[in-house]
């Protein structure tokens, strides 16, 4: 079958570069004409271990030749392991789990709309997010989505969300009121360009919340799991959030998504208020159990450390502007360029990048090496060497 000819048979909902991978090792992709393309996004933050890493490929098939999934009408052993061993790696009390980040951040809405009603009453379900945000693409998350860009076509929307700008301690005060029952905020927004939020705003967030029994919930949908170099990012921002929302590296490639509850929300979820027939779906949770024994301090210092790394090299490249982000989601702002044109340049280099708003948007797997690192730079500069404003 010709992949090209026949990718019609696809909804049109992507617009992916010509070039289809049939198999991959360490950090290149190679696709069925025999080409190899260096991968700086790895499936969108997903495929943290790159490709073909034989213990975790054995812990799929080990998994695979037992069970791959029983209903939540039975106990299920994967599951629970797995959301132990997030539990003893966070002060989170319970998981529930999903099957990607929109749906952990709608089960993330939900339980925090209960938990006021329970308290209460009737008129505190108001959620604040953040300009620029990203949460999702299910009606509830585009509402709370802090992008216009989001909020056509598909209406009536969910209402109960008010979006606070970015970084901006005074609007979050105005936007606050007795309706308020949380704010949920990513800590770097990785769709929307990767901007950094404040530790200041991060702060006034937290004291905003605790004084007001507002819920905090952290989507560390694109941040979490190490890709900052830190298990959530959160810690990294002394933070104790209320509720985590975590999907995209947490499987490392088998789709699973995780709504992580601390101490106040812990048993706001009751029998019967959410459920998932794939929710913790038992390959899924194996995945989740080996990414979460392999992520360690080792790892963590290694992924800030090549971050940094790569940030140091991208600013030594001609036209780019600045580098935001941290450990390994960085991105990347252009003199008067646009990012998707060089991204467009990079794929024909055999370099996979991503962008986001006008920025490329790097997310390489967490195996990367400095000579990769280096060969990616080498592959960019000569790009923007010979790109005119
Ligand atoms: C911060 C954040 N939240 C939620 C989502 C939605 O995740 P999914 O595509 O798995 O539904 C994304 C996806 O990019 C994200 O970056």
């Amino acid at each position: 079958m010709d992949i090209q000819t026949n990718s019609s048979c696809l909804s049109a909902t992507y617009h992916p570069y010509p070039m289809a991978p049939i198999d991959g090792k360490g950090c290149y992709l190679i696709d069925d004409k025999g080409n190899s393309y260096l991968d700086f996004m790895s499936g969108i933050g997903v495929n943290i271990f790159g490709y073909g890493y034989s213990a975790w490929q054995q812990a799929m098939i080990k998994q695979i030749y037992r069970l791959t999934h029983c209903s939540n009408l039975l106990m299920n052993k994967q599951a629970i392991e797995c959301a132990k061993l997030l539990c003893e790696k966070t002060e989170c009390e319970n998981v529930f789990f999903a099957n990607s980040g929109a749906e952990s951040n709608e089960a993330a809405i939900k339980a925090a709309r209960k938990y006021s009603h329970d308290r209460y009453g009737d008129d505190r379900y108001e959620i604040l997010t953040l300009t620029n945000s990203f949460h999702g693409r299910t009606i509830t998350t585009l509402s709370a989505n802090g992008q216009s860009l989001f909020h056509q076509h598909f209406m009536p929307f969910t209402a109960g969300f008010r979006h606070v700008h970015t970084n901006d301690i005074d609007d979050l005060r105005k936007k606050i009121s007795d309706k308020t029952c949380a704010i949920m905020i990513e800590l770097i927004q990785g769709e929307g360009g990767v901007n950094e939020i404040s530790a200041a705003f991060a702060a006034e967030i937290q004291k905003i919340c605790d004084a007001n029994d507002i819920l905090l919930i952290i989507d560390e949908v694109q941040t979490g799991i190490g890709r900052c170099g830190s298990l959530f990012l959160y810690e990294q921002y002394h933070l104790h959030p209320d509720i985590v929302t975590s999907a995209k590296a947490l499987g490392a490639g088998i789709p699973i998504g995780a709504v992580l509850f601390f101490h106040k929300t812990a048993n706001v979820f009751r029998q019967g208020d959410h459920g998932s027939t794939f929710g913790g779906n038992m390959l899924a949770c194996a995945s989740t159990s080996f990414v979460l024994r392999h992520l360690d301090e080792a790892l963590y210092h290694a992924i800030r450390e090549n971050g940094i790394y790569l940030k140091q090299q991208l600013l030594q490249c001609p036209k780019v502007e600045s580098v935001s982000g941290r450990g390994l989601m960085l991105g990347v702002a252009f003199d008067h360029l646009f990012a998707q044109n060089i991204a467009q340049r990079c794929f024909e280099n055999g370099l996979l990048v991503s962008t986001a708003k006008n920025h490329l948007r790097l997310l390489p797997p967490y195996i990367i090496t400095k000579q990769e690192i280096d060969h990616g730079v080498t592959i960019l500069k000569a790009i923007l060497a010979t790109e005119s404003k």
